[in-house]
Formats: structure tokens, C-alpha cells, sequence
């Protein structure tokens, strides 16, 4: 009998679940160490892996205004008998340069058949019993045309049908008209048909469909579901529009964002740049429509309670394609689209540009307090041209803070030299990046514990850690990528002295449209996931707390000792303590918590907690909760906590105080 005990332990110990020694971590409850900003957990939203067109823009129709390079791209069309011309491309350049082309549809005799489909983003997800709102801008040439529309599921079934009767007044003029219809079934991959009856001939423009369950059921608006995700994240920021999309691959190609409000038939497409950035992930039916433009994104901080965090473009195009610049005395137009966005957000609406926002149907501001200068820029060339962006925002705007980028890597030539130069400058915040293996972000826990205190802030502005390389195919969004970012933010949380904004990147990404994994959030045409990294962001968001207090173990932060990373911070609205432990290691790691400074303890402690016994576990589009967060309580004994790290986890105590 005994000898069958010994061989248990022997058993349990070679499978490593329990380690020998306790680790006592010491929380000084009642000594505030700094403020957690309220920005401190942010999000990053960026037009990639059809993140906007495709993603929470919630247009079924691509290609809608039949501007891509190959204007019928995502259309098919199919008639009875070929006519030579009936469906024709054309460009009304000169008049209006923001949309040029226009489809025309003309059908001589009643009896032949002539339709036009649109595949949609990777198809159309439709929802049964749901409306769709149907609408196109025409011109009639010969009136006599009715516009059939219907709804197919992949196999050919009709799902949804309506019609259209385009109005024969203003004949000369451009008409915008609309028809609402329901679906009788969902289909995750539809198309939408328009068949034409009768004879006439007739010009068409910004053909359309949006379902109606919109994000707060706004016409034309995001997809509901997605925006829902980052709702609950309670995020601090929103940074918007990008990443790379804000640099483009030349300048011509850069993201302006006064082409991205008013009138969406107004708003100029261009190609999207990670259309092509990938050889090995081509997504040649990718553009950026701005139906989704600055207006809807500050509506978007706004309804989501994030503080709005635009980056502008310096000057400079993608330092990894051409590195084009504007040069410093043709620099005008680009400083002045700063200073504008700023009036554009909070002036009064007797201002340019505050009118321009009262016009869109926001007369109060949206309290717009940052912006970024350039994404991930570098060199000379950036100083030089930041200075001046600098020099003209803060003459006009002093307490306005910049945002400044500190290169593409959190070390290296690059980084050391934007570092000296933006600290010299007296950055407000520098923006770091770090794309990084799981060990990194383990290793670098403590990155931030030497900061100084009084100079620039930090924006952790990109991170996410990386199972296999950067921009590899089969990164994953893994168990162990996710608790290796949560020991890093346990860093960060430690250091909100210094790091005052952090978003994981990026944020979305398509099933079957991506370009750069890992990504927080995946979706298809109609249903969307967190990852277990986007559940590390959630609960370091909703558990962000108001000041640091020290979680210290023999007078030092854990930063990996025993495997076990900590931080700790008071909620001084809830009187709450909110501890969070990681736990990096395949085995259990027992804690012994004393909390100091505390009165009149509960007898239990709230837990919630992210983990698994095997570290590739992954959230699918199948099996999306297949790692979630579970929570539990555990006793107090007065001051001390006994608690057990399990393997690869991520914990939040809270404690009533
Ligand atoms: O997040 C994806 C890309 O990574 C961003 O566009 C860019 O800023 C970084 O290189």
C-alpha cells in the first residue's frame, strides 16, 4: 500500500503539477503607487483582413459603385441572348473625378433575359426573417426598365425577393431610390440578383444592400455582432483607421480622411494596400470604399464610450514600399489636414469644419484630446517632418497630445534612434510596437519596470505575440500566445505610470479574407469569436482598476519567477482590489497572497480565470468557447489568500475592501 502511495507521488511530480516551493507574493493594498489612466486598455482598429469593406461595414455588395481596377469585379453577368453593349461600363471622369464609373443597362426587346448578380464579400451572410434594404442610384436613359431583385442562397434557391420601379422623374437627373424586403431563410454565403424586364435603357450607380439589424440599427451603418465584441471590452481608446492603410503604399494611396465623409457616393475609393502586400496572401478584390470614413469612426469611440485616437499620415508613404515623401515644403496640406481634424472634432460648430460635423448630425463635440503623427515611420526623414507637425498643432492646440512613432521594432538601430531623438523632443507619447514570439513577451515583462517616470509616456500601440514568425501563415491564436501577452500586460498594468494607452493587433479578421494572423477577433458572413488573446484584453479592460499598488515577491514585481507574473491595482469606485496572476508554466503554481493595508476582508475572493492544460488550444468558428474565461471564488483567511496558479493561466482576484 505504501509503496503504491510513493509510486503515486512519483507519478503526480514526473507530470509536473506540483512544484515543491509556495511563491508569497506581498500586496500593499493601502499604498497607491499611480494612476491607471482611463485609456489604458484600448483597442486597435485598422481596414486589414477585411476588417472595414467585408467586416463591420456592413455593405453586402462589393464592388458597389464599380470603381474597382476591373470595374465588374464581384458582378456576373448572364443574358438570354448576347447584345453586344447591353451592359456597359462607363466613365463620367470629368464630372464627377470622386465616383467615375456607372454601369448602363439597356434591353431592347421585352422577351430576353438580362440579369447582373453580385457574389458579395466572400458571399453574403443573410439572416432569415430579416430585413434588407435595398437601394441604387440610376439614370434613366429610355424609361421602361423594372428592376427584379432576389436573394440566392449557394445553391441557386430564391431566399428573398422584392422589386424596384425606377421612378421615371428628374429623367436627365441622378436618382437615388430604395425598396425594403425580407429574407425567408439565413444563408451564410448568398448572392444578390438583379434581373431586368421590359425594354429601356438605364444607368446605375451605388447599388446597395444593408440589413437592418445595423449596430444600434443605424441605415447603412456596421455589422452589429462585431461592434457588440469590442463593446464589451469597455475599450478606453479606439485607434483608428490603421496601421498601414494611414502610410499607403505610395501617397497617392495614403488615407486622407476628408475624402472619407459626407455622401458616400462622394467618398473617392482607392485600392486597399494590403490588396497586394502579401504575395502569399493576394486579396486582389480588396479596397477601401470609406463608407466607413471618420465621421462613423468617432460615432463608433463615441457609442462605445472609447476616448477617439486618429493617426494621421506625416508625409510619408510605407517605409516597406516606396518610403515616398512630401517634401518639407509641400508639407502644408498634410500638417493642415491635423489641424482640421481637431476643429472637425471639437470645434464649435461656428468653426469650418465644427460645421461640417453639425452638418453629418453631431453638433456636440467628440472631445477629441490625441492623435498619432504617422504610424510606423522612422528615421531623419520622420523627425524632421514631426517637428513641424509638432510646431503647428501645439501653437494652436498646447494641451493637445501627440502621439509619436517609435519605428516598426521594440529594439534595433531604429528604435534607439527615435527613442534618443522623440525623448529629446519631449514627446508626449511614443507609440512601440512588438510583434514578437511568446518568449519575447515573457522575457519582457519587466521592459517598462525602468522606464523614467517624468519624460514621454508610452503607447504599447501593436502587439500580439506570434506562435510561429511575423506575418507567417500559421501564427495562431493560441492558449500560450494569449498567457504570454498576459504576463507582458502584467508589466504594462505595473508600469501605468508610464504606459498609459495598450492595443493588441489587429483586431479583426475574415475566415476567409485575411492577410496577417494572429488576429483578436475572427468572423465569417455571420458569426464572430473572441480569441482566447482577445479574452486576456477583456479582462485586463473591465479589471483596469484606478491606481497600481506593488504585488511583490522578496521586495521585486514577478516578472517570471516560478513561472508566475503578477500586478496589482485598487478600484478606489468600487473599493475593490483586483489582483492579476499568470501562471506561464504547464504545472500548478501555488501563491500565497497576504494583502496589507487591508480592513475588514471578506471571507472569500471573486476569480476569474483563462486557462487549459494544453497550450495549442484554440477558439474556432466551430468551437468558440473552447477557452473562455471561468469563474469562481476562493476562502479568505483574514489576510491571506491561498491560491493556485493553474498550469497556463490568467487570473483576476477581486476583493472587496
Ligand atoms: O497590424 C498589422 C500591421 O502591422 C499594421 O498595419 C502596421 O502598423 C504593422 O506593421
Amino acid at each position: 500500500m505504501k509503496g503504491l502511495l510513493v509510486l503515486l507521488v512519483a507519478m503526480v511530480l514526473s507530470l509536473n503539477l506540483y512544484p515543491q516551493q509556495k511563491t508569497n507574493i506581498i500586496i500593499k493594498a493601502n499604498e497607491k503607487i499611480a494612476n491607471v489612466q482611463p485609456t489604458m486598455w484600448g483597442v486597435f482598429f485598422e481596414d486589414i483582413n477585411l476588417g472595414a469593406d467585408g467586416g463591420i461595414y456592413a455593405e453586402l455588395v462589393k464592388n458597389r459603385s464599380f470603381e474597382f481596377y476591373k470595374p465588374l469585379m464581384g458582378w456576373t453577368v448572364k443574358q438570354s441572348k448576347f447584345n453586344e453593349g447591353s451592359v456597359r461600363i462607363m466613365n463620367r471622369g470629368k464630372e464627377v473625378t470622386s465616383n467615375p464609373h456607372f454601369l448602363t443597362v439597356s434591353k431592347n426587346e421585352a422577351s430576353e433575359s438580362l440579369s447582373i448578380s453580385n457574389e458579395g464579400f466572400r458571399g453574403m451572410g443573410i439572416k432569415k426573417g430579416i430585413r434588407y434594404d435595398f437601394s441604387v442610384m440610376f439614370r434613366q436613359q429610355v424609361p421602361g426598365l423594372i428592376l427584379h431583385i432576389e436573394l440566392l442562397n449557394s445553391l441557386g434557391k430564391v431566399i428573398g425577393t422584392t422589386e424596384l420601379f425606377p421612378s421615371a422623374a428628374n429623367g436627365l437627373n441622378w436618382n437615388k431610390q430604395a425598396v425594403s424586403f425580407h429574407s425567408t431563410d439565413s444563408a451564410m454565403k448568398a448572392s444578390l440578383k438583379i434581373s431586368f424586364e421590359g425594354s429601356g435603357a438605364i444607368d446605375l450607380d451605388m447599388i446597395s444592400l444593408f440589413p437592418e439589424d445595423t449596430w444600434k440599427k443605424r441605415p447603412g451603418g456596421m455589422r452589429a455582432d462585431m461592434i457588440q465584441l469590442l463593446a464589451d471590452m469597455k475599450p478606453g481608446f479606439i485607434r483608428f483607421p490603421g496601421g498601414c492603410v494611414v502610410e499607403g503604399p505610395d501617397l497617392s494611396l495614403r488615407y486622407q480622411w476628408k475624402k472619407t465623409i459626407g455622401p458616400i457616393e462622394d467618398r473617392e475609393l482607392i485600392v486597399n494596400r494590403w490588396n497586394f502586400e502579401f504575395a502569399h496572401r493576394p486579396t486582389p478584390d480588396y479596397f477601401q470604399t470609406f463608407g466607413l470614413g471618420f465621421f462613423e469612426y468617432f460615432q463608433l469611440a463615441e457609442d462605445i464610450g472609447a476616448a477617439p485616437l486618429p493617426i494621421l499620415n506625416c508625409g510619408m508613404a510605407c517605409q516597406f514600399n516606396t518610403a515616398e515623401l512630401a517634401p518639407i515644403d509641400q508639407l502644408d496640406p498634410y500638417v493642415q489636414d491635423a489641424l482640421d481634424l481637431i476643429e472637425f472634432a471639437n470645434g464649435d460648430v461656428s468653426t469650418k469644419w465644427g460645421k461640417v460635423r453639425a452638418s453629418l448630425g453631431h453638433s456636440a463635440p467628440f472631445h477629441l484630446t490625441m492623435m498619432g503623427v504617422g504610424n510606423e515611420n522612422w528615421g531623419p526623414q520622420y523627425v524632421e517632418r514631426l517637428q513641424i507637425f509638432t510646431k503647428a498643432i501645439k501653437a494652436r492646440y498646447p494641451d493637445f497630445k501627440l502621439v509619436n512613432s517609435s519605428g516598426t521594432d521594440p529594439d534595433g538601430e531604429r528604435f534607439d534612434y527615435l527613442n534618443q531623438e522623440l525623448r529629446k523632443m519631449n514627446a508626449d507619447i511614443i507609440d512601440e510596437h512588438y510583434y514578437r514570439r511568446p518568449e519575447w513577451f515573457l522575457a519582457n515583462a519587466g521592459r517598462y519596470d525602468n522606464y523614467p517616470r517624468n519624460g514621454s509616456k508610452i503607447f504599447a500601440g501593436e502587439y500580439a505575440a506570434q506562435s510561429d514568425k511575423t506575418v507567417s501563415i500559421n501564427n495562431q491564436n493560441n492558449l500560450q500566445t494569449a498567457i504570454a501577452e498576459a504576463a507582458f500586460m502584467t508589466g504594462l498594468e505595473r508600469n501605468a505610470a508610464v504606459v498609459n494607452l495598450a492595443s493588441y493587433a489587429p483586431l479583426f479578421a475574415h475566415v476567409d479574407g485575411w492577410q496577417w494572423t494572429p488576429d483578436l477577433i475572427w468572423v465569417n458572413n455571420l458569426e464572430s469569436y473572441g480569441t482566447p488573446n482577445y479574452f486576456v484584453q477583456k479582462l485586463f479592460s473591465l479589471n483596469k482598476g484606478t491606481h497600481t499598488v506593488s504585488a511583490l515577491k522578496e521586495g521585486k514585481p514577478l516578472t517570471g519567477q516560478d513561472s508566475l507574473y503578477a500586478s496589482s491595482v485598487i478600484d478606489t469606485l468600487t473599493n475593490e482590489l483586483i489582483i492579476k496572476v499568470v501562471n506561464s508554466s504547464n504545472m500548478n503554481q501555488p501563491a500565497s497572497i497576504l494583502l496589507e493595508g487591508c480592513k475588514h476582508l471578506p471571507l472569500q475572493a471573486f476569480v476569474t480565470t483563462l486557462k487549459g492544460n494544453n497550450k495549442e488550444l484554440v477558439n474556432t468558428i466551430v468551437q468558440p468557447r473552447a477557452v473562455v474565461p471561468i469563474e469562481s471564488t476562493i476562502p479568505m483567511k483574514g489576510k491571506n489568500l491561498a491560491f493556485v496558479a493553474a498550469p497556463n493561466s490568467f487570473s483576476v482576484i477581486r476583493i472587496k475592501m
